[in-house]
């Protein structure tokens, strides 16, 4: 089951569906023209001045992403709870994992990849910097009933909780990691991708098994195309795949949405 549908993107936009509701949101990327002609039975509109203009006056919905159902929300940047393009990550690395595997996810927003790989009863570590955002994905695990899973649940700053991980000794058996273009920690600390990508997967090697199945690094980065993403990468892990994260169009125009590079056991 899947209730999400890219319907077009087109004149710097994009036209999604999310269970019953038809969004329109910016999409910087989409510098073609729209395949279809006209947009039809628009739910919501977001743009960065007015926000969301709609006629919807439930503030939340849920959709089922696979097995897993997630609570959306409008929220003030136009973000609403899932992020399409981290399905594909979800899909190369989802076999690999088995019960009581150690998986590190970081970034980890509302939870979708947490919750599905708690659900093969991998034993799950969900760091975010924003404790709403945390709260979000604890929500979403109470409606998938995995408020029992084994989930740590943290909101900390990526940098300053791996240095903390290094020092402890704890391995992970697989890694998966979507860091943003500029970002901040908990206690406001900057992340800035560019910078600081290289000892991010410094870091992530030292809390590495021996035994590790996967690492799976994403970014949507302007200027991060996969060759230079790869090439990062392999200065850690070898690059087992490599490429670019598209989201397929129903109908209209494929969308390009940044980067991946991916060690497989
Ligand atoms: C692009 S979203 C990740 C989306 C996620 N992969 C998904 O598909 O659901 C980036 C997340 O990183 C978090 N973040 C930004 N800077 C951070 C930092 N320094 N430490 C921890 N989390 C951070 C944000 O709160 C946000 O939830």
């Amino acid at each position: 089951m899947n209730d999400y549908e890219l319907i077009d993107s087109g004149n710097e936009l994009k036209f999604e569906r999310f269970g019953n509701l038809k969004l329109v949101r910016p999409c910087a990327q989409a510098l073609w023209k729209k395949k279809m002609p006209k947009w039809e039975d628009v739910d919501a509109t977001f743009d960065r001045k007015s926000l969301w203009k709609t006629q919807h006056k439930k503030p939340s919905w849920q959709v089922a992403i696979g097995e897993i159902a997630l609570e959306l929300k409008m929220t003030e940047f136009g973000h609403i709870g899932f992020f399409p393009e981290h399905l594909s990550i979800l899909e190369k690395i989802s076999p690999l994992v088995e019960k009581n595997d150690k998986v590190l996810n970081l970034f980890a927003y509302s939870g979708l990849m947490t919750l599905a790989l708690a659900q093969k009863k991998a034993q799950l570590c969900h760091v975010d910097a924003s404790k709403t955002t945390v709260d979000w994905a604890r929500k979403n695990a109470r409606i998938n009933n995995l408020e029992k899973a084994s989930i740590r649940w943290i909101v900390d700053d990526v940098m300053k909780f791996l240095k903390r991980e290094v020092k402890r000794g704890s391995r992970y058996d697989g890694v998966v990691l979507d860091p943003p273009t500029f970002g901040r920690g908990a206690q406001g600390q900057v992340f800035k991708l560019e910078r600081d990508i290289n000892l991010l997967l410094e870091l992530v090697k030292q809390v590495l098994s021996k035994e590790a199945k996967f690492v799976a690094l994403s970014c949507h980065t302007p200027g991060i195309s996969p060759l230079v993403l790869k090439q990062i990468f392999e200065g850690y892990f070898p690059a087992s795949d490599f490429g670019e994260l598209v989201i397929l169009a129903n109908k209209g125009r494929d969308l390009p949405c940044g980067s991946f590079a991916i060690f497989l056991k």
